[in-house]
């Protein structure tokens, strides 16, 4: 069921799950693509007459009310890109919400507090998760579920409650589903994927997927010294998960026995220290030196990489090359970004998923409208490449 099939939303109580986790400083949010990409099913519902009530997270609270963890900031931000006013209420499901709710009119907007702030929000009981979502759901009268980046969570705003109301699957949902379809559904080859990032351990399962479904894996980010050590090289004090060395000594063979490419980088730049200005060089991969850490592919890499993208006629990019908030690490990501652009160009279809080479994205500045699509899920967009059923699309049948 989409919007469409809701029918007449005027003067209804639309309750819309919406992924608001933004990266934050202080109160700066230092990248609103989640809050940008939620505008466009929330006008059209204010649009439609309807009284919006918005239910999202902010980062990881532990099921009480913390200060840094409001979604001020974040209501904020919406009321100036939505162009109406947004009410955020004190509270999660009580008296300021119902009283905020209650105040509506058609066409108006409420937010409420960080539903995380309910430890019933993520609870793994499923009855207390139920009572949150009836409670939920005595704020509305029907559902939308457009918190693309959320539903892989098990959570009574995202699952529980599309079993109580009348549910719709949003806007923000519908799109990002059929973009990452292009590359789960029979995806048109080569179909390559690059993998960054810091943690091998974060991505073990789409690894695994990928290396039955894709052509050619590229890997770099922080993840990559664990490749280099199960090839038995040293990388110094770069990040490195030992436990890992015999599960991708495990991925290495099977990629080969599956006739998959794994692009590996040649050179690394590596520096004294973490840090925006520390001394560094670009060294051959398989020669870090001790006492010095990777923070970046090396220009080769990112030449090789480059090569090994732009004639995909699909191509998955998640996670940053390096540390690209550093501009002397920058450049292995911004030419993968780059290589993505020109695949793009070339007649590929280009996805970049997961927050942080999305924001990368856009904080080096490239024209966002280039890409094929850039996912607003993080863990979601990973966990849908991997062929899992997610949560909050399996209850919707989406
Ligand atoms: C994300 O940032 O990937 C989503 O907002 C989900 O957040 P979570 O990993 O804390 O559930």
């Amino acid at each position: 069921k989409t919007i469409d099939d809701l029918g007449d939303l005027r003067g209804k109580r639309v309750l819309v799950r919406a992924d608001l986790n933004v990266p934050l400083d202080g109160t700066t949010i230092t990248d609103d693509g989640r809050v940008q990409a939620a505008v466009p099913t929330l006008r059209r519902l204010v649009d439609a007459g309807a009284k919006v009530v918005v239910a999202a997270h902010l980062g990881r609270p532990k099921g009480a009310p913390e200060d840094k963890y409001s979604l001020r900031p974040v209501s904020t931000r919406l009321a100036e890109l939505l162009g109406v006013p947004v009410t955020l209420a004190e509270d999660t499901v009580g008296d300021s919400a119902r009283a905020v709710v209650a105040s509506l009119a058609d066409g108006e907007v409420a937010l409420l507090e960080n539903i995380r702030f309910d430890p019933r929000e993520t609870s793994k009981d499923d009855a207390e998760r139920a009572s949150l979502a009836q409670d939920l759901a005595a704020l509305a009268d029907v559902y939308v579920s457009d918190g693309f980046g959320v539903v892989h969570r098990k959570q009574a705003s995202v699952y529980d409650i599309a079993q109580v109301l009348p549910a719709a699957v949003g806007g923000l949902v519908l799109t990002e589903v059929e973009a990452l379809r292009r590359a789960t559904d029979d995806p048109e080859r080569p179909y390559v994927v690059v993998l960054g990032g810091s943690k091998v351990s974060d991505k073990l399962g789409v690894i695994a997927n990928l290396l039955t479904k894709a052509d050619r894996l590229l890997i770099g980010g922080g993840m990559v010294f664990t490749f280099l050590a199960a090839q038995g090289h040293s990388v110094g004090k770069s990040l490195l998960e030992e436990d890992q060395i015999d599960t991708v000594k495990g991925y290495l063979a099977q990629a080969a026995e599956n006739g998959v490419e794994i692009v590996l980088p040649t050179d690394i730049v590596v520096a004294d220290a973490f840090a925006p200005d520390s001394p560094h060089d670009v060294v051959p991969a398989d020669a870090i030196p001790d006492g010095r850490i990777g923070l970046d592919i090396g220009p080769a890499s990112a030449e090789l990489f480059a090569s090994r993208i732009t004639d995909a006629r699909t191509v998955v990019w998640n996670g940053p090359m390096g540390v690209f908030e550093f501009e002397a690490f920058a450049a292995g990501t911004r030419a993968v970004a780059q290589a993505l652009l020109d695949a793009g160009a070339n007649g590929g279809f280009s996805i970049v998923g997961g927050g942080d080479s999305a924001a990368a994205v856009r904080r080096l500045g490239f024209d966002e409208s280039g890409f094929g699509h850039i996912s607003t899920g993080g863990g979601a967009s990973l966990e849908f490449l991997e062929g899992k059923s997610l949560p909050g699309l399996a209850v919707l049948d989406a």
